[in-house]
């Protein structure tokens, strides 16, 4: 199979045989039959690949995180039922009572709070660092008990660029990997692991199926990183795991498998945030048009962000793809084909500005999601972003009358006369 990424949208992930359905069959059944025990048993010590109970492994949902990892040039990858429950598994996985990991400060909000209150009342302790700290910054804040370095390729909301070879180059010199938050790039604008990142998550929620139809998330493993080189790191990779009959993970599946194999037989199985095969098929779907849809949302966000810098109601513009913005730079290394369709955004009038705007909007829909085929918008500091206070909002990257605009795939034209329309009654 061709490794561009055009056609592992389309075809990446399922090969079907001689007869066999052209499209990924949904597999809705929780268990799978055995004519024997001892077979049943293989599976469960790990010794022979199959499926017994699709809270572990379901072969709809194999088929498309084949696909994904393909997409990212990974060598394994699982599905949870949303992108939450992929960066908590992608840290935990690595991190767990008294561990500790750095964390860019500029991440979605639902994942701060996941880092800085749900997992620290878990003893995992984080320190967060603005993205664009110095290289003696990001030295500073790791501790010997650091066990992974976390960030967004295109923060949500506030829009930075990650420098993915700088905090990959600051983790490995610690012995530690680079997870990187792929959701709003998607591997068509950016492949993390192509810069050093070692383990790419997403919210599948957004662009992947892009059609607001299903919650889910993803983890790529690399299958680079050397767990074995920094094994007291990480026990957990590499010393026998008892509730799995001694396996050493590091050991028995190598780079390559090591990491998705203890997420799928630890994780899920404790935790159980496994995606649907419906919700897999659905995903699929949204997959096969990615390539076509970024460059369409691409292109429509980078025309309203070079309309509203220009509009005299608008107090500033964030959008990487405007040669004036301060990620401008890293955008042209590391998304030369497009920022994605994001935008954020001031109102002059701050808050109120901003909210009677968001009213006014005919196309644009006040929605929680983004990413989506249809135009929708968001005022964080309000919703997704109301628990933190307004220093946390600063350090995110999240001022009070900051709107964020999910730039869809309607006509250009459209999108731009509905934005007129809402900020000439502003
Ligand atoms: C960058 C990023 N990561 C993770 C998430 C969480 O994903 P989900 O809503 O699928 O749980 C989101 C949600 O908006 C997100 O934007």
């Amino acid at each position: 199979m061709s490794n561009r990424i055009e056609t592992l949208c389309v075809q990446g992930g399922y090969h079907p045989g001689n007869g066999e359905p052209r499209q990924i069959p949904i597999i809705q059944s929780t268990t799978f039959k055995y004519d024997t025990s001892e077979d049943m048993g293989r599976l469960f010590d790990l010794e022979a690949e199959g499926y017994f109970y699709s809270r572990l492994q379901n072969p709809t949902c194999d088929h498309v995180a084949a696909k994904i990892a393909a997409l990212e040039g990974g060598t394994a990858a699982m599905l949870t039922s949303s992108g939450q429950a992929a960066n908590f598994y992608a840290v935990f996985n690595i991190a767990s009572c008294g561990d500790h990991v750095v964390s860019s400060s500029s991440i979605y909000g639902g994942t701060y709070n996941l880092f800085a209150v749900t997992m620290k009342r878990m003893g995992v302790a984080f320190t967060f660092v603005p993205p664009d700290c110095s290289e003696e910054e990001l030295e500073a804040a790791f501790q010997p008990n650091t066990r992974a370095v976390f960030g967004e390729t295109i923060a949500n909301p506030a829009l930075t660029v990650l420098d993915i070879e700088k905090f990959a180059k600051a983790a490995h010199a610690h012995g530690v990997p680079l997870i990187v938050d792929n959701t709003f790039a998607t591997p068509v604008l950016c492949r993390p692991m192509e810069w050093g990142a070692d383990i790419v998550t997403h919210s599948t929620t957004k662009y992947m199926d892009g059609h607001a139809a299903a919650l889910g998330g993803c983890i790529v493993d690399s299958g680079r990183f050397d767990w074995m080189a920094h094994a007291d790191k990480f026990p957990g990779l590499c010393t026998p795991d008892a509730s799995y009959h001694g396996i050493t993970y590091a050991e028995r599946f190598g780079k390559e498998g090591a990491f998705i194999t203890k997420a799928t037989a630890q994780l899920m199985r404790d935790f159980g945030s496994m995606l649907s095969p419906q919700s897999a098929f659905i995903l699929n779907l949204g997959l096969e048009s990615l390539h076509v849809r970024m460059a369409r949302h691409c292109e429509n966000a980078q025309a309203v962000a070079e309309y509203l810098e220009k509009h005299p109601k608008i107090a500033w513009v964030r959008y990487s793809g405007l040669p004036g913005d301060q990620y401008h730079a890293l955008a042209e290394k590391y998304l030369p084909q497009g920022s994605c369709g994001v935008v954020s955004f001031g109102v002059k009038g701050g808050r109120t500005a901003a909210e009677a705007f968001m009213k006014r909007l005919r196309l644009g829909a006040i929605a929680t999601h983004v990413a989506d085929a249809r135009t929708c918008c968001l005022h964080p500091a309000s919703s997704t972003h109301r628990q933190m206070n307004d220093e946390e909002l600063a350090a995110a990257g999240v001022s009070p009358d900051l709107v964020r605009l999910s730039v869809g795939l309607e006509s250009k034209e459209d999108l731009l006369e509905d934005l007129e329309q809402a900020l000439q009654s502003v």
